[in-house]
């Protein structure tokens, strides 16, 4: 038998003299690029190539009625895709920009329907990561780019994450290591007064409150972001929460047989590594055929507020 092999697209490391050209030619071609960021890798597309925007749906498996981020190479950019900006959101893309910060504003012609699913709105932000920004910036255009992940599924954080989720129907992968964050941007609703936050990240509440001067909410019930879908963010195994380790040692030690092998995540480690290290280690559950995840929830403040928002969406019963 002749030996088998599963085909993967095309990975290139940023550190390549051609990384740039190639990602640039693919998009501007219409193809597909997993870009990496700050926060997860993207999949991304030149905003200018509908054939490519829908690609990214249904590679994705994702419904087009869930709009897609605009990524920008520079903050000034906000000003072309954008209308009738909140002088706030402004203070907030120069505060924030490049960094791990997502703005709902309305958006300008430029923006097509197909991105957006017709609505009113855009998602903006600019990446920190500098070799994405430039291949933005080199292409000349916007790029559309959601986690580069099958619909519902835990964000990829690593190039071979982004292999394994969507293998061929991304034409190149740009593997610039580990993601340094680890979970997705915070997104904030600049439509709404007063500003709402409809994805927590590792731009922190505090820290939006100080920029604008002024208390925003948390976005509550009506899913407004399909992030905030109860259950999302999801492995295969069941993801059990536990409020400290102790919790976490009696829910384990009360686990029939039938729902080992059990792992037990979150033990004595800070939130900001949590984060980094959470989405490859739930993917690493699912690699070894893991049928419960104890997930110790982190303390509520800083960027545990985000991971423990992730932690209860991949524990939601689906
Ligand atoms: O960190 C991030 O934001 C990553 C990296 C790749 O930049 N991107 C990301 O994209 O998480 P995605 O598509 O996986 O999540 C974006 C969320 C989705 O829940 C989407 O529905 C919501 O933002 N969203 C985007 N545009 C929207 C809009 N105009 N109105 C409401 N929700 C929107
Ligand atoms: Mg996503």
């Amino acid at each position: 038998m002749s030996p088998s092999f599963e085909a993967t697209p095309e990975i290139v490391a940023t550190s390549r003299g051609d990384a740039l050209d190639r990602a640039v030619d693919t998009l501007r071609s219409g193809g597909l690029v997993a870009l990496p960021t700050e926060t997860v890798y993207g999949l991304a597309a030149a905003m200018d190539q509908p054939e490519a925007i829908a690609r990214v749906y249904s590679s994705k498996r994702r419904p087009t009625t869930h709009p897609l981020i605009v990524h920008l190479a520079e903050s000034p950019q906000l000003l072309v895709h954008a209308i009738d900006i909140d002088p706030r959101a402004l203070r907030l893309s120069e505060a924030f920009w490049p960094g791990p910060l997502s703005l709902l504003v309305d958006r300008g012609p430029s923006v097509p329907d197909s991105v957006v699913a017709g609505g009113p709105t855009a998602v903006f932000r600019v990446p920190a990561n500098a070799f994405t920004r430039t291949v933005i910036s080199a292409l000349g255009v916007p790029i559309v780019a959601p986690s580069a992940n099958r619909f519902g599924e835990v964000s990829p954080t690593t190039a071979s994450h982004v292999v394994a989720s969507l293998g061929q129907e991304v034409d190149l992968v740009v593997d610039d290591g580990p993601c340094p964050i680890g979970v997705e941007s915070t997104i904030v609703d600049c439509t709404a007064d007063p500003f709402q936050i409809l994805r927590p990240g590792a731009v922190l509440r505090d820290e939006i409150e100080s920029v604008i001067g002024e208390s925003v909410e948390t976005a509550r019930g009506e899913a407004r972001a399909p992030g905030m879908l109860a259950s999302h963010y999801a492995p295969r195994a069941t993801v059990l929460l536990a409020i400290d380790e102790k919790d976490a040692e009696a829910i384990r030690a009360a686990l029939p047989e039938d729902r080992q092998p059990v792992v037990v995540l979150g033990r004595g480690i800070e939130a900001g590594a949590y984060a980094a290290r959470l989405y490859a280690d739930l993917r690493s559950c699912d690699e070894e055929s893991v049928r419960t995840v104890v997930a110790i929830l982190p303390h509520e403040s800083g960027i545990g507020v985000a991971v423990a928002d992730r932690l209860r969406r991949a524990a939601a019963a689906r």
